[in-house]
């Protein structure tokens, strides 16, 4: 029987997940999103053209390849509609290639108006969310009030969609936060209309039964594991789990058919919205890094904060994935930087530790630099690995002896071309 292989983020998100998801899709018969929603936005570049996706897995380009959306993903009907239109006027099969779980829980209307709400009451110490209703949502989900897809086809889906409203309507008046609902619920029920029309399917079971079959399947994580809610900088943390267990319980897979791990993480380390990142340069270095790497959220515009890759973190990150390959981001956005400095070790408690404490926050933890030698050269235009600049080779060696894991897979720009192999991979 096959395994799913996994590909998700080490850092905060961002990291260029749907890039290689989509760069890794020739491979893979399915790909199946397991959590987040429309927080998450994955950029596509292909033949001079640029795609954002937020709900859909980043496959869907590819002509016979299908596309899940699993139990564990949280959907907002409006930004779908909008998504499936696009990439319907761009060639996209949706018909034939999206698949919907019966489980995955519906966003509302008043789940990002109380994302509104709790963010606003929070002032100064706001998460930074997204908006997109994703914590409400997944409140909903545990609190086990949550609305699944299976419910929109039933035939009193408008009473159960009234009764939670009156419930989130209670809550709004808590925060006091004025707003017009039914100029929001044209555009939902329209949306829901469109997701009964798609295919929707018990995917635990699609799932399973692909793999006895001999089908491959790759599960597209979002976000990133510093956003985990259980393992992530937590309050700052998104509400679903993005490590590799969230692959097992978002799409219904037992822990024993997981197969390779793929863990990305860029060159150096971004975050956007509010939380502790030891590395970040608020500094000239750091602007300079957002310029060049074009670092603006891709689901809010909002810019990125940047800094040096940060070792512990990303030894956290593969242990609690199991990771077994790494695919390396941006390379080519360091090319110019001299030295380029990586964080092996944190100053804790009077001590040097290179792990990661509980607490990141500045006052508990002040990185410690190694120095590596930069590189000039343009790696953008570069086609083989070992083409590389030496220092480049040197920047990989150094960060593989680190983590004690290879990377496979070495990325030099947005476009699908700009991608390095070097060995591994496989499916
Ligand atoms: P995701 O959420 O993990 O899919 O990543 P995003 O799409 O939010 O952010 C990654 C950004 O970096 C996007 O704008 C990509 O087009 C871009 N990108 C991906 N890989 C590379 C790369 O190797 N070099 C450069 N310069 N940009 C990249
Ligand atoms: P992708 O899949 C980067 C961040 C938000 C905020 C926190 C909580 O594109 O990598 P939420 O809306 O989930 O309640 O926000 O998590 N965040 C992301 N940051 N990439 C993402 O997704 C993110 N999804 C959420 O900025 O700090
Ligand atoms: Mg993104």
């Amino acid at each position: 029987m096959k395994k799913v292989d996994v590909l998700l983020g080490l850092q905060w998100g961002d990291e260029g997940k749907g890039k290689v998801v989509d760069v890794l899709t020739p491979k893979y018969d399915i790909i199946a999103r397991f959590q987040g929603g429309p927080n998450a936005g994955h950029t596509l570049e292909f033949d001079g053209k640029k795609f954002v996706l937020h709900t859909i897995p980043s496959g869907i380009f590819h002509p016979t390849t299908k596309n899940v959306i699993g139990n564990g993903v949280v959907i907002d009907p409006c930004i779908l509609k909008k998504e499936i239109d696009q990439l319907k006027a761009n060639g996209a099969n949706i018909d034939e290639n999206l698949l919907v779980s019966r489980k995955a829980h519906i966003i509302l209307p008043t789940h990002r108006l109380l994302d509104k709400a709790s963010e606003l009451s929070k002032g100064k110490e706001k998460i930074g969310s997204t908006l997109k209703g994703i914590g409400p949502t997944y409140m909903d989900k545990t609190g086990r009030n949550g609305i699944r897809v299976g419910d929109l086809l039933k035939p009193d889906f408008k009473d159960i969609y009234t009764k939670l409203v009156k419930k989130h309507a209670e809550l709004l008046k808590f925060y006091e936060l004025e707003y017009n609902l039914s100029e929001l619920e044209d555009e939902f029920f329209v949306g829901i209309e469109l997701i009964k029309s798609l295919q929707i399917i018990d995917s635990e079971h699609y799932i399973n039964d692909a793999l006895k079959e001999g089908k491959s399947v790759l599960a597209e994580g979002a976000q990133g594991t510093l956003l985990d809610i259980d393992f992530g900088t937590y309050p700052f943390v998104t509400s679903s789990n993005t490590i590799t267990a969230g692959a097992c319980t978002g799409l219904g897979i037992a822990p024993n058919r997981i197969g390779e791990v793929f863990g990305i993480f860029k060159a150096y380390c971004t975050r956007v919205g509010s939380g502790p990142f030891p590395t970040e340069l608020k500094d000239e270095t750091g602007e300079e890094m957002r310029k060049v790497g074009h670092e603006f959220g891709a689901t809010t515009g909002r810019p990125r904060r940047c800094g040096w890759l940060d070792i512990p973190a990303l030894k956290y990150a593969c242990m609690v994935n199991g990771v077994t390959q790494l695919i390396m981001m941006k390379a080519d956005v360091l090319s110019n930087f001299e030295p380029i400095s990586v964080c092996t070790k944190y100053k804790h408690q009077n001590q040097e530790i290179d792990y990661l404490p509980y607490s990141i926050n500045p006052e508990d933890v002040q990185p410690v630099y190694e120095s590596v030698k930069g590189w000039k050269e343009d790696l953008t235009k570069l086609s083989s690995s070992s083409d590389l600049p030496n220092e480049v080779h040197e920047y990989i060696a150094f960060i593989e002896k680190q983590i004690e894991i290879p990377i496979t897979i070495v990325s030099v720009g947005p476009d699908r071309k700009q991608t390095l192999f070097r060995e591994a991979v496989s499916a």
